[in-house]
């Protein structure tokens, strides 16, 4: 009897706590926004706005996803571009799920070695901070590319907002004052680039005032008449060309005329009966995505609790491991036909790699790991769903914040510095993070390795939710960080992106963690580990949307970290 009573007594306490626990689970610190009909989280309220009113008008979620894409080439200048690259991830409601990579791509004339002295040395940081760090841009013949695919509204159409919004102007937020105010000495070394950022008499635009971009609408203007060919043919094409020829840069009409966006197979996973769809070569992101969930599919991280000191040591040793095959293997596929892709995303591979994970000690990371192997941080990631559940994650970039900083002559648009994700040091894989491996060394045509990591989780062939982020190579680790957060720890989205958030990439061998993400009594038991731990402001800007799939209701997570961003919804 009493034993049955103190057993009924200690089940209705752990009914309690177990119920305490879920209520505890359940209880989000930042409710989503929520919607019925279609949603667009982005770093730029404005282009949100823009993409919703696509949706109003009967658009789907492509459709939605470039104009948002073009508006924020207007609206969000740090990342939004016409002249860089980037990817797109598509898992419709009906099950297709497929990609588009629009990276950017090396010139015709690049070598590579052409950024080193005879000493082997880089001078002044060319291959990031010059005209020869621009790749050929892929922005405008990705976005043609998925409209042909499963655009349903005309062209034209989805160009227009982003013509009136350079035409007619935005009003400059506090945010972007401070941003082109950080960077007035950059405006200042091109003329093309002053005449965008700074006022006639090159004071700086203040906040509230209008900002208009005149050539940039022009630009627009014959992208929307002429499709692609209003980028890489005729007068935007001349107008890169001669500004390439006049200031020492090697683009031609002939590298632009090239240039060809392609679809390709996702990078495919599965983690703890979810379905991971992302972006494959020569993004490195799905593969290191998928092979670091592979590995954490082994423990169990929600007993571990979420941002404990035992599951940050897990996640690094995971994290150490996927960012060394990435370094090893991966590169852009048409130039690299034995990246054994199979295998880095095979549970059996992550088992390997798991059972060499301590869970008390950490492991090192040797930089001579595959020196046998050499023969011879702005971006931003947005999330579309359309009312039938169709569902976008689309990352783009210019590399840096305003990539290269300079602006086309009269075309008015920024011109990317992606050439500086390539390998440019050919054997030099070092403590300070240089990678010299050979899949990510130059070549005409060739595209640069990148860690963008557009990703669709899916179940049961029905898309749940849509994530990514800007970052850098920070980008993996943001995007599997909010997978974790929804998938094991329970999160609704909005917490889920705004949860504190850490990073390590093998080299250099140290953890950078947000300084109010975690509580330090947490970072002396990570420490104590053997983690070295360099605290940082914020990392990433994750935009995600997650789609109930009984109810069919939107919730959006835009990252709180990006500060003019939100989800627009109706
Ligand atoms: O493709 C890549 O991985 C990088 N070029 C992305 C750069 C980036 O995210 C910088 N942002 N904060």
């Amino acid at each position: 009897m009493r034993q049955s009573a103190s057993r009924n007594l200690f089940t209705g306490v752990l009914a309690i706590l177990l119920l305490g626990h879920a209520l505890l689970a359940a209880a989000a610190t930042r409710e989503p926004v929520r919607a019925r009909n279609g949603m667009v989280a982005s770093a730029s309220l404005h282009a949100s706005e823009v993409g919703v009113q696509v949706l109003k008008n009967g658009g789907n979620a492509v459709d939605a996803a470039i104009a948002t894409a073009f508006a924020m080439a207007v609206t969000w200048p740090t990342a939004g571009n016409i002249g860089g690259g980037g990817f797109l991830v598509y898992y419709g409601a009906d099950g297709t799920s497929t990609t588009f990579d629009f990276r950017e791509k090396a010139p015709l004339a690049a070598t590579e070695r052409m950024y080193l002295d005879a000493d082997g040395n880089i001078p002044d940081n060319i291959n990031h901070d010059s005209i020869l760090a621009v790749g050929v841009p892929g922005t405008v013949a990705g976005l043609a590319l998925a409209h042909e695919r499963f655009g349903s509204l005309p062209w034209r159409k989805l160009v227009a907002p982003s013509v009136r919004l350079a035409r007619d102007g935005i009003p400059i937020s506090w945010l972007l004052h401070d941003s082109f105010k950080g960077r007035k000495s950059r405006w200042d070394r091109y003329p093309s680039s002053a005449k965008v950022f700074l006022k006639k008499d090159g004071s700086l635009y203040e906040p509230g005032d209008t900002w208009k971009q005149p050539d940039l609408a022009k630009t627009l203007r014959r992208i929307q008449k002429d499709g692609r060919d209003g980028f890489y043919k005729g007068k935007t094409a001349e107008l890169i060309a001669d500004f390439m020829a006049n200031n020492g840069g090697i683009i031609t009409l002939e590298d632009l005329a090239r240039y060809e966006a392609i679809e390709r197979e996702p990078i495919r996973g599965t983690y703890r009966g979810h379905e991971i769809v992302s972006m494959p070569p020569p993004s490195s992101g799905g593969v290191v995505l998928v092979e670091m969930l592979n590995i954490l599919e082994g423990f169990d991280l929600a007993s571990m609790g979420h941002n404990s000191a035992q599951y940050l040591h897990v996640l690094t040793e995971a994290m150490r491991r996927g960012y060394a095959d990435r370094a090893r293997y991966l590169g852009d596929p048409d130039f690299n036909e034995d990246m054994p892709l199979a295998r880095l995303t095979s549970k059996e591979h992550a088992a390997n790699l798991r059972n060499s994970i301590s869970l008390t000690i950490k492991s090192e990371s040797d930089p001579q790991q595959f020196a046998d192997r050499y023969e011879s941080p702005e971006t931003t990631h947005f999330s579309v769903v359309d009312k039938d559940g169709n569902m976008v994650s689309l990352t783009y970039t210019l590399e840096w914040g305003y990539g290269s900083h300079i602006v086309v002559e009269g075309a008015g648009f920024l011109l990317n510095n992606e050439m500086g994700d390539f390998n440019a040091q050919p054997g030099i894989t070092d403590e300070r993070g240089r990678i010299g491996t050979a899949p990510n060394l130059i070549r005409p045509e060739k595209r640069m390795l990148s860690s963008m990591t557009p990703t669709i989780v899916a179940k049961d062939g029905v898309p749940l939710f849509a994530t990514g982020s800007p970052g850098g190579k920070t980008i993996i680790n943001t995007t599997m960080q909010t997978i974790l957060n929804v998938i094991d720890h329970g999160l609704n989205i909005a917490d889920a992106v705004d949860a504190g958030r850490m990073h390590h990439q093998w080299l250099p061998d140290r953890t950078i963690m947000e300084k109010t993400g975690f509580s330090p009594d947490t970072k002396h038991l990570y420490e104590a580990l053997g983690h070295k731990v360099r605290e940082v402001g914020g990392i990433g800007a994750a935009m995600a949307i997650y789609r109930d799939p009984e109810t069919g209701i939107l919730y959006g997570g835009a990252d709180s970290r990006a500060g003019d961003g939100g989800s627009a919804s109706y």
